[in-house]
């Protein structure tokens, strides 16, 4: 057996009360891949992050090739040999690919003046070599993200790293963009470099990973080879127990009239204030500004889920601030047959919830005013506070105290709070954005049960998702959007997911 390069002995590692870590060891080997799976809250990114060096452990002990090492900060970890892609990029918005690349290791000419060049024709290359089209001049910020993951890996790679780790790199990738970052990481491989995938997705364990860790509850619950188990055996090792798949059946109901209707809307880039707008026309017609949304039609009817797919940023947020209210369309008409709209919002933390209220304040947001939770101005505790601990109970959300800050809530149990509360209000259009992202297996099955459920008691659904697996799976339908326009609208049963990547990258 090769010799491990890592290995992590008896890790601890404790948040407040929460055991994220305990006793864990890990061991990978030189020139693998080795994929680290586990529901959400399962102490992954938390290993990781103590190997790199960002969290100190409370116990346990790192040997790096034989050698036991302390790992006090990520500069060390980098000398180590150890390179990390985080979850959330790190990059500096406004600095270019190649600043952010060479940045705190800028290259010297006569020992002071810092040589630009010298670095872009070693980054260029190394670009080249791994099959990344990145351009270097540009601020990162206006690079899509795949592009931006290209720069941080070849940050990491600049810096001189054998081992790189990825904490959910395919989470913000379409399914060809996977393909490439796969076909990157088998290139390192073989120039013996050892990486560390950490995903949700045991499709892409099975593509990639020679060796697979899987974590439970801050624990290590198995580590094998890849040919040693299969995606069942994985799923139910995560879970700690046999995964029930919720089928989907569909019933029919007889379309009428659609709830949600869209002509030609279109939403422009100008600010939406009339002095500017005059201001515009008088001096200019420019034609520069940006269509998020060219001449959508759409129609969603009761009793079907329609699936929006994309990548994102192309126009998915803007159609769903139009169809709340939030934005006011440039041109074309949008009907709604419904008052009774339901939004499950994708950042939970600006919109969907009040971090420092209560629990059951979270509750009622939105409904405030509903005469059952409030009399002549007057917060009926009482009512709110049975509705509250109703919905958890139903929610299977389990909590402490419910007038505890809902931050002191996992993510998880933050997104079932905003689902259940949007859910409950009996809706008959429901907008729901990611409504899953973030949420492990179980809780991820609950909303998909849900939103099943609206759309088999005839209420319209329009689910944001970049997750193809969930709108093949939830969908009656799939509209495709790229560059703002819908470029395509197809049936789960009639597509795949090479067709719905293609139309994503705007391939067709
Ligand atoms: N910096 C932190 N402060 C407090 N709690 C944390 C912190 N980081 C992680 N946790 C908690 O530790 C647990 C494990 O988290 P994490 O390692 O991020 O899991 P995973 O990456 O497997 O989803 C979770 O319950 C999480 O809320
Ligand atoms: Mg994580």
């Amino acid at each position: 057996m090769v010799a491990p390069i890592i290995e992590m002995h008896d890790i601890s590692k404790r948040f407040g009360h929460v055991q994220a870590n305990a006793d864990v060891d890990f061991t990978l080997r030189h020139g693998e891949i080795h994929a680290i799976v586990g529901e959400n809250g399962a102490g992954k990114s938390t290993l990781m992050k103590i190997l790199y060096g960002l969290y100190q452990p409370d116990t346990g002990e790192i040997f790096v090739n034989g050698d036991s090492v302390a790992i006090p900060s990520p500069r060390r970890a980098m000398r180590l040999g150890l390179g990390m892609v985080q979850q959330h990029f790190t990059l500096i918005p406004i600095f270019t690919a190649l600043q952010n690349i060479i940045l705190a290791k800028e290259p010297r000419k006569f020992g002071a003046l810092l040589d630009y060049q010298q670095g872009e024709k070693r980054i260029a290359a190394l670009a080249a070599q791994l099959g990344f089209d990145v351009p270097l001049n540009v601020p990162v910020e206006s690079l899509p993200i795949g592009a931006q993951q290209h720069t941080e890996i070849l940050k990491v790679l600049y810096h001189g790293a054998d081992i790189l780790i990825m904490d959910e790199p395919t989470a913000v990738l379409a399914p060809q963009e996977v393909e490439g970052l796969f076909n990157c990481m088998r290139s390192l491989k073989s120039e013996g470099k050892s990486l560390v995938i950490i995903t949700h997705k045991l499709d892409e364990v099975m593509a990639i990973a020679d060796t697979v860790t899987v974590m439970r509850r801050g624990q290590t619950v198995a580590s094998c080879p890849i040919s040693d188990t299969d995606p069942a055996t994985l799923a139910e090792m995560i879970l700690g127990e046999p995964v029930i798949p919720t089928s989907v059946t569909r019933e029919h109901t007889e379309n009428t009239t659609p709830l949600l209707r869209l002509e030609n809307v279109t939403l422009s880039g100008s600010v939406n204030t009339t002095r500017k707008r005059k201001w515009k026309n008088a001096i200019t017609n420019r034609q520069s500004d940006k269509r998020y949304l060219d001449e959508i039609n759409l129609e969603v009817f009761p009793g079907e889920i329609v699936g929006i797919a994309g990548v994102e940023g192309n126009g998915q947020t803007e159609l769903i601030q139009v169809l709340t209210g939030l934005r006011q369309i440039d041109s074309g008409t949008l009907t709604s047959n419904s008052e009774r709209i339901a939004h499950v919002p994708a950042d939970r933390h600006r919109h969907g919830i009040s971090l420092n209220d209560r629990i059951d304040d979270n509750f009622i947001i939105g409904h405030h005013r509903n005469r059952r939770f409030c009399r002549h101005g007057i917060l009926q505790r009482k009512s709110i506070q049975r509705s509250a601990l109703n919905a958890l109970d139903k929610y299977q959300i389990r909590v402490g105290d419910i007038t505890h800050p809902i931050r002191t809530l996992s993510g998880g149990n933050q997104q079932k709070v905003v689902v259940a509360r949007e859910l409950e209000a009996n809706p008959e259009v429901i907008i729901a954005a990611h409504p899953t992202r973030g949420l492990d297996i179980h809780a991820a099955e609950f909303v998909h049960t849900r939103l099943i459920r609206a759309r088999n008691r005839a209420k319209a659904v329009l689910l944001v998702s970049s997750e193809l697996d969930e709108l093949l799976h939830l969908s009656d339908r799939i509209a495709v959007m790229y560059n703002g326009k819908i470029v395509g609208t197809v049936k789960p049963e009639e597509t795949n997911k090479q067709e719905l990547g293609a139309l994503m990258l705007g391939l067709n």
